[in-house]
């Protein structure tokens, strides 16, 4: 619910469980008043957040840093973060004085007026038509913020999903003049916490080694986390929780949560002051930005998501999967659908992909179960090594002499359905794309062009560029029953030259998420997984556009362990694709572990088939159907992260039903001194409820009632030995 009280000027939002409040000040501005969870009893019916509401006018100029403006900006006393800094033209009489001018660094935005939408969208909301998702409308307040003497509007937008106590919130900026004005900062909005001394937990790593969870003590001053790479980035993901020190865990304590939903160049400045008061800002990258409004032009920027859990770490990531599977995930036909099990022979054969080879693979991995073939890297151009062709998204002749219907309509045949790598934002400079367009690709003129991968990046900037890579894979998907499109993109940028300027950086982003909204638009039925060399290019913002991600290229099972722990405090399970992959040489042979960690989120296949033994092809197949008997409740279950590995040792996963009717336990132990840990107590089943556990093979390995599962714990082993480096399994769990 969201209203207004007229008599104290007071706007309260309440969730389920939690409260969000601000108000206009007597001097117009529009101040923060409170946020956090509802106390016992509490609810929207009850005063809550009312009288507390602080007057700006009692600070001490010099004070000004505790500021708690909803909309804080670069203005009067300026030596505080900023989400938005806008610079005016000199003022004219200055100029008729005949004096230089002087550019108006100083925006002051005061209460204009306000409304309650049903609903409203932040910038870059995908435009998909039918293939939305679920998207019932929720309310949005508007509160409209004028400069009182500069033509400059903002209009703060919070977007309330009560169910999951989590607020969207962002800005529509308007130059309301005749002249242009430079933002030069623009956040998508910022928060204010509680004062208090906080721990921040934070998702960072690189390529093969993403998701890495850090927990670290905020200290006081500036830390900032961020992509400069013009995508989402392998070495931060632009989301956060926030927990008083020592005051929350995985299933207790209060816990503020925030994501961006973008896949640009993001920064998130969280700025703890001397007087513990912290504020965080989320947007767009200050870094290499500047975005010129015109006269009468509007911008709305993408949303920053923010909630408040009381219960716990687990609490606020059940949340974000439950919003994300409701309102942001895409829906296609195969939606309410749950994810296909993929085969993709990238680790297998790499370039070397033949059309009777696949057509043999595609055979191996129809009679295990495979649901979506997948071919990777190596179909297209002159690709045969990586130093060529991107950019040419034509079948490659030598290894499809005849073109892809004949691995097509076998796959079909098959009974699956068909999917292609493509790298759609980039280009070999050994290309016929390059070759025609030299000057197509980012760069400086007369400067030197740096290859990563040997790759350039295309100059979306440019709409004749956006025109020709959207016309590209809309051509492909017409001449071919494509169902599933791998987009990746394996670069950073470097020279960033455009037409567009600055701008660029934007408008790489607009371009890329503009060909996936068409294309989704013009073939309802294409599902599609974001890459970025692993996971690069994980966020809120792309996954309102394609139905999976890849979160590393990294699939060996311990390694992975930890990668997809990091991916679920914020991303659900039905979105991360796990691949069983065959042993590289000296890693970890062990397919029961390789399978129980991939059967975390939506299995995939990636091992190469053509060199399993008839048995194990036999057990490939027996643990896929199993899969398929658990997955529903895996990809839409509630997620309870039962022993955290860099805790215990050992990492113990449980999913379960809304009802507590159905659950599935997965547990791995990487660090035998963890051998002590020989139970597990789940949650969320019904405790008087007797509960039928099985093993992959379907044999029931024990009985016991919902209590007893939740407070004693499920043994697991019953050798009496300590569990050794190694030891898996998944269990299903059925209430009788
Ligand atoms: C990236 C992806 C891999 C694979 C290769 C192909 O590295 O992450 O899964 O598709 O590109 O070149």
């Amino acid at each position: 619910m969201i209203r207004y009280i007229a008599d104290s000027r007071l706007f309260q939002m309440f969730g389920a469980t939690t409260y969000y409040a601000l108000a206009i000040g007597d001097d117009g501005r529009l101040a923060h008043v409170g946020w956090g969870v509802l106390g016992d009893g509490a609810s929207s019916d009850t005063s809550v957040a009312t009288g507390q509401k602080e007057r700006f006018d009692d600070y001490d100029p010099f004070d000004m840093q505790r500021l708690r403006d909803e909309v804080l900006t670069f203005g009067d006393y300026t030596y505080h973060e900023v989400a938005l800094k806008v610079t005016f033209p000199p003022a004219p009489d200055a100029r008729a004085e005949g004096l230089p001018g002087v550019p108006i660094r100083d925006l002051r935005l005061r209460y204009a007026s306000h409304e309650i939408v049903a609903d409203a969208e932040p910038g870059l909301a995908p435009r998909m038509g039918g293939t939305r998702a679920e998207g019932s409308p929720r309310k949005v307040l508007r509160v409209r913020l004028e400069d009182p003497t500069h033509p400059f509007a903002a209009t703060l937008c919070l977007r309330l999903t009560p169910e999951y106590d989590i607020v969207e919130r962002w800005l529509e900026l308007e130059n309301t003049g005749t002249e242009p004005v430079v933002v030069e900062q623009c956040g998508f909005g910022n928060l204010h916490l509680p004062p208090g001394e906080y721990e921040l937990m934070h998702l960072t790593g690189r390529w093969g080694s993403e998701f890495w969870i850090q927990r670290d003590k905020l200290p006081q001053g500036m830390l900032v986390l961020e992509s400069r790479t013009s995508s989402t980035s392998p070495f931060h993901n632009p989301a956060f929780m926030l927990n008083r020190a020592g005051e929350a865990c995985e299933d207790r304590g209060e816990v503020y949560f925030g994501c961006l939903a973008y896949s640009g160049n993001w920064r998130l400045a969280f700025e703890h002051n001397s007087d513990f008061s912290l504020k965080v800002i989320g947007g767009y990258n200050p870094f290499d930005f500047e975005m010129v409004l015109r006269p009468r032009e509007k911008h709305v920027t993408p949303a920053f998501v923010h909630g408040c859990a009381a219960d716990g770490w687990g609490g606020a990531s059940r949340r974000l999967h439950a919003f994300g599977r409701k309102y942001v995930l895409p829906r296609g036909p195969t939606v309410a659908a749950l994810r296909p099990i993929l085969y993709n022979s990238w680790e297998n054969t790499g370039y070397d992909v033949r059309v009777d080879e696949q057509i043999d693979l595609a055979r191996k991995a129809a009679a295990i179960g495979v649901e979506l073939f997948c071919i990777d890297d190596g179909w297209f151009g002159e690709r045969r090594r990586r130093t060529s062709g991107i950019g040419d998204w034509w079948v490659r002749k030598d290894a499809f002499p005849n073109g892809l219907d004949p691995l097509i309509s076998e796959v079909r045949r098959l009974g699956m359905t068909f999917g292609i790598w493509v790298e759609p934002e980039m280009v070999n400079p050994d290309s016929d794309m390059y070759r025609a367009h030299p000057d197509w690709v980012l760069h400086f003129p007369g400067r030197p062009r740096t290859t990563e991968k040997d790759e350039l990046i295309l100059d979306l900037g440019r709409p004749e560029v956006v025109e020709d890579v959207h016309g590209a894979l809309d051509r492909l998907l017409r001449e071919f029953q494509i169902d599933f499109m791998k987009w990746d993109m394996n670069r950073s940028a470097s020279e960033p030259g455009s037409v567009s300027a600055k701008a660029v950086w934007r408008r790489h982003v607009e371009g890329v998420y503009g060909i996936i909204d068409r294309l989704r638009a013009d073939h309802p039925s294409l599902s599609l997984e974001a890459c970025s060399g692993g996971g690069g290019r994980i966020d809120w913002g792309i996954l309102g556009r394609v139905d999976q991600v890849w979160p590393s290229d990294n699939t060996d099972p311990f390694d992975r362990i930890r990668i997809q722990e990091g991916f679920s405090y914020i991303y659900p399970a039905r979105t991360m694709e796990c691949w069983v992959t065959s042993p590289q040489e000296s890693r970890n042979d062990n397919y029961d572990l390789r399978f129980d960690i991939a059967m975390r989120g939506a299995l995939g296949i990636g091992a190469a088939l053509d060199q399993l033994s008839d048995e194990q092809m036999a057990r490939f197949g027996e643990r896929i159907a199993f899969y398929k008997r658990i997955r529903r409740v895996v990809q839409l279950g509630h997620l309870h992260r039962l022993l955290l590995l860099d805790r215990h040792g050992v990492s113990a996963i449980e999913y379960v039903t809304g009802d507590g009717s159905e659950a599935v336990l997965s547990v791995a132990v990487v660090d035998p001194r963890a051998g002590y840990v020989s139970r597990v107590r789940l949650r969320g089943l019904v405790a008087g409820a007797s509960y039928s556990v099985r093993n992959r093979g379907g044999s029931e390995v024990a009985r016991l009632t919902g209590s007893g599962l939740m407070s004693e714990g499920l043994l697991l082993s019953t050798g009496g030995g300590f569990l050794q480096r190694g030891y898996s399994s998944t269990l299903h769990l059925m209430m009788e």
